[in-house]
């Protein structure tokens, strides 16, 4: 058995693991063990890495051999099976006290479910989110570490010598206890398909209504990269637009197969909201968005549908692409405070305390979703705490005061020359309903109470009440059937 001679191992040595593994390997003080269950994976990174100097294993007992103690082990494997199998495998080799970590996507629920399982053994589980891709975990990842206090001490310096650094602050927090950390990164993939969505559909709407080629378009990206819209999908979205795909000479962009896939967490973030009730309206039509592309048969069947009479027909092309990048910048707004709803709605239905000015700090460095606009909202909850609702602090409401005109003549034009626009419409109507003093709520109230005997309250009196609709509609004190 090898002597213990590393203070951090890696479990599974695919792309990510392999390169979190060298990011740990090149950090001041770590002496980085690695594992994958077929060995070729092992040698190779070891062959190809000779600067990282790991300390390879090929079975789990010497994995666990060649760790000190407490032993600590981030898993990086394909998430489900793959992450039971090798916790299995590690807590028959691991002592209490052990640290386990999955870095890998599992849903928050089998993290609170493995959690408890490990924690009946003595060892210390950790689910962390693990943000920025593969280049991310080489370079510094955004990293979103759930699990116990006792784990964090350990942990806590070695993550962050990893994580990716902003503002000269490491991307990394404790979120909370068990599930937190996976949940909050389920969300910023959810506001990540949000983030995309409005980007495509801004690009959409300046395509079909001006004569910009792509690479003209990426000229207006890049421009948008230097203001109030700074982050890496804007950057991102300039250089694809710029590429040109040398087999044909065409924009890569018009090239591309438009149908988009999807991994899951997005569903997750959707399916998890309409469980605790939180309306992440742009959110989920990011992700049925992506559903509509991937149906080519329902689309090609629906192709000669009547449309718009006319066609988008715009005067002033820069007035246009001001308007749109306004609404664009107020329906990033509204899918980011859904967001952070959903966390901190997650956060009271799991008891986790979670620190939303702190979530949107580790995010403003490592992952896919970094921007400058996260400074402002990690100030909007370090003003006020428990800001009910991310749009009402000073700075998004002068933002969204600005984008007003532009954001509403947007959407009505993207109707009225019928181009979707799913993710910018639904974010105003949210955005209307939230501030609307009366909503057609009640009327659904009634028709409820028709139908079902539901019940409902009264604007003018405490108590609830039914009205006997198939007798003679007299109104009737009743029990809160809701
Ligand atoms: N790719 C990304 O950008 C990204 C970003 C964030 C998070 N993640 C997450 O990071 C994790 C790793 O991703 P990845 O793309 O590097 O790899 P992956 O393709 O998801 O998984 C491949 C790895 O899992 C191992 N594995 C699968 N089943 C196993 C089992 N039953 N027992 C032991 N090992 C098993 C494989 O070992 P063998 O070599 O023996 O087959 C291989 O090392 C995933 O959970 C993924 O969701 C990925």
């Amino acid at each position: 058995m090898p002597e213990a001679s590393a203070n951090i191992g890696v479990v599974g040595l695919a792309v990510m693991g392999s390169n979190l593994a060298r990011n740990l390997a090149s950090r001041e003080g770590n002496t980085v063990a690695v594992f994958n269950r077929s060995r070729s994976k092992t040698d190779e990174l070891v062959a190809a890495h000779p600067e990282a100097e790991f300390v390879p294993a090929f079975s789990y007992e010497e994995f666990a051999a060649s760790l000190q103690k407490p032993r600590t082990a981030i898993i990086m494997v394909k998430a489900g099976a793959g992450t039971d199998a090798v916790i299995d495998a590690l807590t028959g080799v691991f002592e209490p006290g052990d640290i386990i970590v999955d870095g890998g996507n599992a849903l928050f629920t089998d993290t609170i479910r493995r959690e408890k399982a490990v924690r009946a053994t003595g060892i210390n589980f950790v689910g962390a989110g693990i943000s920025g891709g593969e280049e991310g975990a080489l370079t510094g990842p955004s990293i979103m570490p759930g699990g116990s206090d006792e784990s964090w001490v350990t942990l806590g310096p070695i993550l962050r010598s990893i994580a990716a650094v902003a503002e000269g602050e490491p991307c990394v927090t404790h979120v909370g206890h068990d599930g937190a950390g996976h949940f909050v990164k389920m969300v910023h993939n959810g506001i990540e398909y949000a983030d995309m969505q409005l980007i495509a559909e801004a690009y959409d709407l300046i395509r079909r209504g001006t004569s910009k080629t792509p690479a003209e378009i990426a000229d207006v990206f890049a421009e948008w990269n230097r203001g109030e819209l700074e982050s890496y999908l804007i950057e991102i979205t300039a250089e694809v637009l710029r590429q040109t795909d040398a087999a044909t000479g065409l924009p890569l962009v018009d090239v591309i197969l438009d149908q988009a896939g999807a991994k899951g967490t997005g569903a997750w973030t959707v399916q998890t909201a309409l469980n605790l009730g939180v309306p992440v309206s742009g959110i989920a039509e990011a992700v049925f968005a992506r559903s509509l592309s991937s149906h080519p048969e329902q689309r090609a069947v629906s192709r000669d549908l009547p449309g718009a009479e006319e066609d988008l027909e715009v005067e002033d092309a820069d007035a246009f692409i001001e308007d749109v990048r306004l609404a664009l910048y107020a329906s990033k707004i509204v899918a980011y405070s859904q967001g952070f709803d959903e966390i901190r709605a997650g956060a009271a239905a799991y008891d986790w305390t979670i620190d939303l000015g702190a979530i949107a700090k580790i995010w403003r460095g490592g992952c896919i979703i970094r921007a400058q606009f996260l400074n402002r909202i990690s100030d909007a909850y370090q003003t006020t705490p428990d800001l009910p609702v991310l749009l009402t602090a000073p700075y998004f409401v002068d933002a969204l005061t600005r984008a007003q005109g532009a954001w509403r003549r947007i959407v009505a034009t993207a109707a009225a020359s019928g181009i979707p626009a799913p993710a910018f419409s639904s974010s105003l109507a949210y955005y209307d309903g939230l501030r609307a003093e009366r909503l057609p709520a009640a009327l659904i109230q009634g028709q409820r109470d028709f139908f079902g005997a539901h019940t409902y309250q009264r604007t003018d009196k405490p108590r609830t009440f039914h009205t006997q609709w198939s007798g003679d509609r007299t109104e009737v004190e009743a029990e809160d059937t809701h």
